[in-house]
């Protein structure tokens, strides 16, 4: 688009010591894209030699959009195990080699540096500790743990004895907690005392004890003590891991596993109803994971790399864990957040640990460039190299603050479009191949094939912008459901029959890059976290004094999204200020923090069409405070709550 600024990443404009690391250029790009998807079976049977199999696959695609048949197989007779090609087969060359660079939020405490054989270690003492516990191949676990090292032997012992993992983020409440271990009926939940934030603790034992308790199917839970406070515990049921880690064998054989063995649910938020375990695959899933994170960080033997995500996200699967040991890696995890002690952190992270790549969500660099250059220019970053962006588009604002104030225009940025349901990044830059547009997510990755349909799922050919579909499958793409293979085919394959649809809107410029452009459906993106509205919304109904709710998002400086909330009382009910507060802590206790609104306006009515039918889209206009064209409202059963609405609007710009 002409009116963005281009950067090419030509040896002139980066530094010299980058013009010769890139693994593919713009020729090879465009030649091993065209046979990603010319021969797609030569293609992916050649790059899944990049992990070890046990017995090789002969079969490498056996996929189809057909609806309602979907069927998703890659390398469907091989098997492996994923534990052993992120951990075992890195001993002989690289054991002493650290695997895990744990940064604490507390700058005081030390860090640690978890070595691969180490690594080995805890997972096969966790692993041994589980099948202590009773968990046999196939069960699901439910991990609620902070970022700390745990959660990655967590999610490999797992991965060893070919148990299902299911990672619930440590700021989802208890009864977040409980419904997920329920939809996946998991016996054993995985916690520690307590997380550390911003300063600020928090009880995920508790937590964890009150979801038990919720829960019909808990069992066992596993405590691994982090900061030593005094939390409860049930010795008939819980289980500290230390102890039993230390009680337990420090080998532990990797079991077989199929290509096509779940390795993890992850819940998360559609348009309607309760959140959907995403199940994901044990062979695509890393081939593709290795893959990307290869060759988007552009990532060398050596090199420090961090992704600042919570392991509770996607992203922390594919990119802080599986992908980067998969291909020996040197990975940081920190447990703290950007503006703590103060809005240096992450910078001071960086030089202390000479990070050469470096991953984060735009939401994080807007609050960082809001806090004031102040806090970059005391430190070097010298060491960075690379830089990357993921959850929500990212304006061009903070692109170029990111490129020019953290980077000094020495690091490419990466902006990585993808999805829980993706496993890995589908569209994005290569480093050293793809010209950078401030905003644009640029080019698919091999073999994703992205195209445009309009609202009628007419195809839109060159430039132009519509629904964002995918029209093959990828190695790591979601498998199903967990439990209801129907909600998969109907959510991501009904929309555009044939076509898995992303809930996504894009436009595509003259140079065929792709241009994110938010959600078309009913999720909002807050801070790069998903949050679907009929979550907020039940949420909200289930309060004694509510009657009706409607949530929407509307645009937000810092967090992109905004969480915005129209309540209708039960009559009798006062619309006081101090139910709004009592409103807000009610939907931060039934889901958690990250889904608190930032607004409540009591709406006596709510404008529904003659059929009952809520007009989201005014609803939608009123919270972003653009209400002067609302469209066409003679559809409305009762036009004048309209007018009520906007009197009493809450986001007055
Ligand atoms: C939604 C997926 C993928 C890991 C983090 C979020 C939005 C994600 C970008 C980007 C524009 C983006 C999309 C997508 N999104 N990355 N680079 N540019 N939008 O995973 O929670 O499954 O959310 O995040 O709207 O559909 P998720």
């Amino acid at each position: 688009m002409s009116e963005h600024k281009v950067y090419k990443l030509s040896p002139v404009e980066v530094s010299e010591a980058w013009k010769d690391r890139a693994f593919i250029d713009n020729e090879t790009y465009l030649k091993l894209y065209a046979e990603s998807i010319e021969d797609p079976d030569t293609f992916w049977g050649r790059e899944a030699q990049r992990i070890d199999w046990i017995k090789p696959f002969t079969r490498v695609k056996n996929t189809t959009f057909a609806y309602p048949d979907v069927s998703i197989k890659w390398f469907e007779d091989g098997t492996l195990n994923v534990s052993a090609n992120c951990v075992d087969r890195h001993l002989a060359t690289r054991g002493d080699q650290t695997a895990i660079i744990w940064e604490p939020d507390d700058p005081e405490t030390p860090a640690q540096y978890i070595t691969y054989r180490e690594l080995h270690e805890n997972v096969c003492r966790l692993a041994n500790v589980l099948k202590a516990n009773g968990v046999k191949r196939g069960d699901r676990v439910t991990i609620y743990l902070p970022m700390i090292p745990a959660a990655a032997y967590a999610m490999l012992a797992c991965a060893r004895i070919g148990a299902i993992h299911s990672i619930v983020f440590g700021g989802f409440s208890p009864d977040s907690l409980a419904g997920r271990v329920d939809d996946c009926k998991s016996a054993v939940i995985i916690t520690a005392d307590e997380g550390r934030r911003g300063g600020r603790s928090v009880p995920l034992k508790a937590n964890a004890d009150a979801a038990a308790n919720k829960s019909g199917h808990v069992e066992k839970i596993l405590v691994v003590r982090h900061t030593g406070g005094d939390v409860p515990f049930d010795p008939s049921r819980d289980v500290w891991l230390d102890e039993a880690m230390a009680a337990v064998d420090a080998d532990c054989r990797p079991e077989e596993m199929n290509a096509e063995d779940p390795l993890f649910i992850l819940y998360t938020s559609g348009s309607t109803g309760a959140p959907k375990g995403v199940v994901h695959c044990t062979g695509g899933y890393l081939v593709y994971a290795s893959m990307t994170h290869q060759h988007v960080f552009d990532y060398h033997e050596g090199d420090v790399y961090w992704c600042t995500a919570d392991v509770g996200w996607v992203t922390g699967h594919s990119y802080i864990v599986y992908g980067p040991l998969a291909n020996g890696a040197i990975s940081l995890m920190f447990e703290g957040v950007p503006n703590y002690p103060d809005a240096s952190r992450f910078w001071q992270v960086v030089d202390k640990h000479n990070v050469n790549i470096f991953y984060t969500a735009p939401t994080a660099i807007r609050a960082l460039m809001g806090a004031g250059e102040e806090y970059v220019k005391t430190t070097s970053r010298k060491s960075l190299r690379l830089l990357g962006s993921v959850g929500e588009p990212i304006n061009p604002e903070a692109w170029e603050w990111y490129y020019h104030v953290i980077g000094e225009m020495r690091c490419p940025i990466v902006d990585t479009w993808w999805q829980t349901e993706t496993g890995g990044i589908l569209i994005t830059p290569l480093p050293g191949a793809t010209t950078l547009k401030p905003g644009s997510a640029t080019r698919p990755f091999f073999g994703v094939q992205p195209a445009l349909v309009d609202a009628d799922g007419k195809t839109i050919e060159g430039e132009g912008a519509g629904n964002l579909v995918i029209l093959d499958a990828w190695p790591s793409m979601m498998r199903t459901v967990y439990g209801d293979h129907k909600r998969f085919v109907d959510t991501y394959f009904s929309a555009y029959k044939g076509k898995y649809f992303t809930g996504d809107g894009c436009r595509r410029d003259a140079d065929d890059f792709y241009w994110i452009t938010g959600r078309v459906d009913d999720v909002i993106n807050v801070s790069g976290h998903r949050m679907g509205t009929a979550e907020v919304e039940s949420a909200l109904v289930a309060h004694p004094k509510v009657s009706e709710a409607a949530a929407v998002g509307f645009p937000h400086d810092i967090k992109g999204q905004g969480i915005y909330c129209y309540v209708t009382l039960m009559s009798g009910e006062h619309e006081m200020d101090a139910l709004k507060k009592e409103l807000r802590d009610w939907v931060r206790n039934e889901i958690g923090p990250i889904a608190a609104p930032d607004h409540i306006q009591f709406a006596p009515g709510l404008p529904k069409t003659r059929s009952g039918k809520i007009m989201r889209r005014i609803l939608r206009k009123i919270a972003e405070d653009e209400f002067g064209n609302l469209g066409d409202t003679s559809t409305l059963a009762d036009p004048s709550v309209v007018d009520h609405l906007i009197e009493n609007r809450q986001n007055r710009q």
